[in-house]
């Protein structure tokens, strides 16, 4: 067990040297089961070994450490009772908390990071509690490398779907495939394997060499990122855990507007991701009149207009509905040959899910009406959608019971934002705490929350975790 300030100074530490583990020298990237990642997960479970932790990896990547029960402090405890835990008692049962390794392209250190170091730190104040207590990083909430979020959780709650392994990256890597090679021990391909402290990593422009540092932590113990983890399966049934808590930073303005450090979450945005085909001609750009051209990107250029329309119209806006168009492709891409494909990733998210259905709905029907009107084809496949998740009454009161002595407040907000508990909803009650980031900025390098902050929210995990009963 730790002094709570010597558990903060580490805390904020770690957040450093997490931020460090990037597959892009100057940038910090970590994708699904990239290099970084599992280097990530490597050096997380040295964490978590540290603060007396078994540490484990199940095949869906993510890292777990187990802080068992302390045998003396044990309650009985009546809800959500599984079978087989009646049958050993419900002791066992184990609280959930933790958040995602994974991180989006040229990311802040905080997203993620943040809801998996703190529970760390928060065990090492307290120690083992009444009760087994699970930390999870997953190594996938924010579908970077798939188009499809929360790949970690999903496999975690037996939610990763036979369709959904047949997925495939950017280089044509199926989801089945990138999980084999993480277990067999295998990276992607191009990518090397840390041997020293100061390793040579492909640059950008071709043939150059960068140089990027890895954590000593990471390269000197380890050949590949996860040898000497234990490979298993983990899965959560419904009413086998006490429930799934997560701290993240809050990615919006309302706590900075409010001037208050931590917030505790109500519930969860739905949304949907898909992906929109723009099909016509590819032509060459020189001598094809003008009036026969069937330009894939003029026609994309259009919908991705009609998404900002939809979504900044004053009463959408008001109700709470995004939109983004984040990625495009345009084939064959070349300067001088007319565009005859794009492909772009639509992101659109409502509080309410009615909303987001029936706003979606008119919005794939413009799409249509558009590349009719240009003699071009659209097709859109959903990549996911989930509902919007109300967060668990009970375990919310006895996080805004902890908050409030240090806010003088009960503040209760919504997540725009998904989060891994959209998934562990489906097998157990979820709560989440927020802490206040600067402007609001997140998904981007300059996010920041304050150490004073990020010390304000451990303090009210622990506070929780004393209080769970
Ligand atoms: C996760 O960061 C999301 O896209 O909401
Ligand atoms: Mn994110
Ligand atoms: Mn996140």
């Amino acid at each position: 067990m730790s002094s709570f300030e010597e558990a903060e100074a580490r805390l904020l530490e770690r957040i450093e040297m997490l931020g460090e583990v990037t597959d892009t020298p100057g940038a910090l990237t970590r994708t699904f089961l990239s290099r970084a990642n599992q280097e990530a997960a490597a050096l997380v479970a040295s964490w978590m070994k540290g603060a007396g932790m078994r540490v484990g990896h199940d095949a869906g990547g993510t890292i777990r450490g187990v802080l068992g029960a302390n045998i003396e402090r044990r309650t009985p405890n009546i809800e959500h009772r599984s079978e087989r835990q009646r049958e050993e008692g419900d002791a066992a049962r184990p609280l959930l908390l933790g958040s995602h390794i994974d991180t989006v392209i040229d990311a802040g250190k905080y997203d993620g990071a943040l809801g998996v170091l703190i529970a760390i730190a928060a065990l090492e104040v307290t120690g083992p509690l009444a009760f087994p207590v699970h930390v999870l990083g997953f190594s996938d909430e924010e579908g970077v490398r798939f188009q499809a979020t929360y790949l970690g959780s999903r496999a975690c709650v037996g939610a990763l779907g036979a369709e959904m392994l047949e997925m495939r990256d950017a280089e044509g890597i199926s989801l089945e495939e990138a999980l084999e090679r993480a277990r067999a021990g295998k990276l992607r391909e191009g990518e090397g394997r840390p041997t020293q402290n100061i390793e040579r990593r492909r640059s950008p422009v071709e043939g150059v060499q960068v140089e990027a540092s890895v954590p000593a932590v990471v390269s000197a113990e380890l050949e590949h990122p996860l040898s000497g983890i234990r490979l298993e399966e983990f899965r959560y049934g419904p009413g086998e855990c006490r429930g799934y808590v997560e701290v993240h930073i809050e990615q919006a303005r309302v706590l900075e507007e409010a001037g208050e450090a931590v917030g505790v979450v109500s519930a969860i945005s739905g949304q949907s991701r898909l992906k929109i085909t723009i099909r016509g001609q590819a032509d060459h750009a020189g001598t094809t009149p003008m009036h026969l051209r069937k330009d894939a990107l003029t026609g994309a250029a259009e919908c991705v207009l009609a998404v900002e329309r939809l979504a900044r119209d004053s009463a959408n806006a008001a109700a709470g509905l995004m939109a983004t168009v984040g990625k495009l492709e345009v084939s064959p891409g070349a300067g001088n040959v007319i565009p005859g494909e794009v492909r772009f990733a639509l992101d659109f998210r409502h509080p309410d899910d009615g909303e987001r259905e029936r706003l979606l709905e008119g919005l794939l029907g413009q799409f249509g009406d558009i590349a009719a009107a240009r003699g071009l084809e659209a097709f859109a496949k959903t990549m996911q959608s989930n509902a919007a998740v109300p967060c668990d009454a009970a375990l919310t009161a006895r996080l805004l019971d902890a908050a409030e002595p240090l806010t003088g407040k009960r503040r209760l907000l919504p997540s725009g934002a998904g989060h891994d508990g959209v998934m562990m909803a489906t097998a157990m009650p979820i709560a989440m705490l927020f802490v206040r980031c600067r402007a609001g900025l997140s998904h981007h390098p300059d996010e920041y929350a304050s150490p004073e902050d990020v010390g304000a929210a451990l303090k009210v995990l622990v506070e929780f975790l004393r209080g769970v009963g």
